[in-house]
């Protein structure tokens, strides 16, 4: 069996690692692992195939960055002659970027098989790019892997046949199972004692300079709490830029490493996010999570986990921050089948 792995942006890369891993050896699979080049710097790419410890891809198509519309059509006009070159039986894609779009659509119309890990999250909030990737991949897609029962559910809705649909669990909890034990030896020297750890970069939060404004005032004032640390994405660092506000208190950093980030985050007070995949981590981790959205496609981490949505209401935030710093912090569990070993589920069902 012949499998290419797409990817292209920070999130996928954690999620590919364990089905390479577990398809590796398998007998007569041989596997190709395509970067489209979504991310390009050293610290939002290279770094994650060097800790995840994956091999460089086989071939990189480097589109770069640029509108939606060129990234992706870029993306599929590199990717087209790959895929016919090497003639998979299957085409795996991860998450929700543009890169996972790109190339469901450029198998769909090759009539290259598809599948889609990560399969069946929705936040049924048209206005993210996110869930315009989720809804057409997983409508190209012939397998579909879901990482709790709600995306199987969404999926039925939308009309696709229950065979298709293949529960496995989450894989990027796979890559923080496997690699917890080594980030726990991280140091975080030079970082705080006590602190929130704070991401951010969804195009609703900080492309808006009235939103991201006032999120970093938010911020200025949780910094009067606790220290805040703050490693910035490559977009909300040209955003803050642009904006001019003084960001003294706050601890900011380069985007940081897996193991860093999931040390800090392990050892975080809280964790004040818009991403999708730490809601999914602090869950896990059992970390309280204020997620500065009004909605998830990850509903499993609220119901169960640590999340709690804030959207951008200041109060709520600082009344939540309050429990949180009075030991009333929320409490969770770990969802069904978030126990490292989605990687290999997956990896038996396309052998099966
Ligand atoms: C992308 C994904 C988002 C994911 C996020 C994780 C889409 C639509 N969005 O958003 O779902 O949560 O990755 O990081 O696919 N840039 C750099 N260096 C890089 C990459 C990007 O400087 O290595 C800058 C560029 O100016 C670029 C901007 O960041 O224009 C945004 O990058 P892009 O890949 O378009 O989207 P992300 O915001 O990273």
């Amino acid at each position: 069996m012949k499998v290419i792995h797409v990817v292209g942006a920070r999130p996928n890369f954690m999620k590919v690692a364990p089905v390479l891993a577990a398809l590796q050896g398998r007998q007569n699979v041989v596997q190709t692992l395509i970067h489209t080049g979504q991310h390009y710097d050293a610290n939002m790419s290279d770094i994650f195939f060097q800790q995840l410890g994956m091999p460089s891809p086989d071939v990189n198509l480097e589109v770069g960055s640029g509108t939606h519309a060129t990234q992706t059509a870029d993306i599929m006009t590199r990717l087209e002659p790959v895929v016919t070159g090497i003639n998979p039986d299957i085409v795996l894609v991860y998450g929700d970027v543009n890169s996972t779009v790109a190339a469901a659509l450029v198998c769909a119309k090759l009539r290259v098989r598809v599948g889609h890990v990560e399969a069946g999250l929705r936040s049924f909030d048209r206005t993210m790019p996110e869930e315009i990737n989720r809804l057409v991949t997983d409508q190209l897609a012939d397998m579909l892997f879901t990482p709790s029962e709600d995306g199987d559910q969404n999926l039925r809705k939308e009309g696709v046949a229950q065979e298709k649909i293949h529960l496995v669990g989450n894989v990027m909890i796979d890559s923080l199972v496997r690699l917890l034990p080594l980030a726990k030896k991280c140091s975080t020297e030079g970082f705080p004692e006590r602190y929130a750890l704070v991401t951010l970069h969804r195009p609703s939060n900080v492309d808006d300079s009235v939103s991201l404004k006032g999120i970093l005032e938010a911020l200025l004032e949780v910094s009067r709490r606790i220290a805040v640390v703050f490693p910035v994405h490559p977009r909300t660092r040209q955003r803050i830029a642009d904006l001019g506000v003084p960001l003294g208190n706050l601890h900011l950093s380069e985007p940081l490493p897996y193991l860093e980030f999931l040390a800090l985050q392990s050892r975080a007070t809280a964790v004040l996010t818009d991403s999708g995949g730490i809601q999914e981590e602090t869950t896990y981790l059992g970390v309280p999570c204020l997620t500065l959205r009004t909605n998830t496609e990850r509903p499993i981490t609220v119901t169960m986990g640590t999340n709690i949505l804030v959207g951008q209401d200041r109060q709520k935030l600082t009344s939540e921050l309050t429990k949180i710093l009075d030991g009333q912090a929320k409490r969770g569990q770990a969802p069904p089948l978030w126990d490292g070993r989605a990687g290999d589920r997956i990896a038996e069902v396309l052998c099966r």
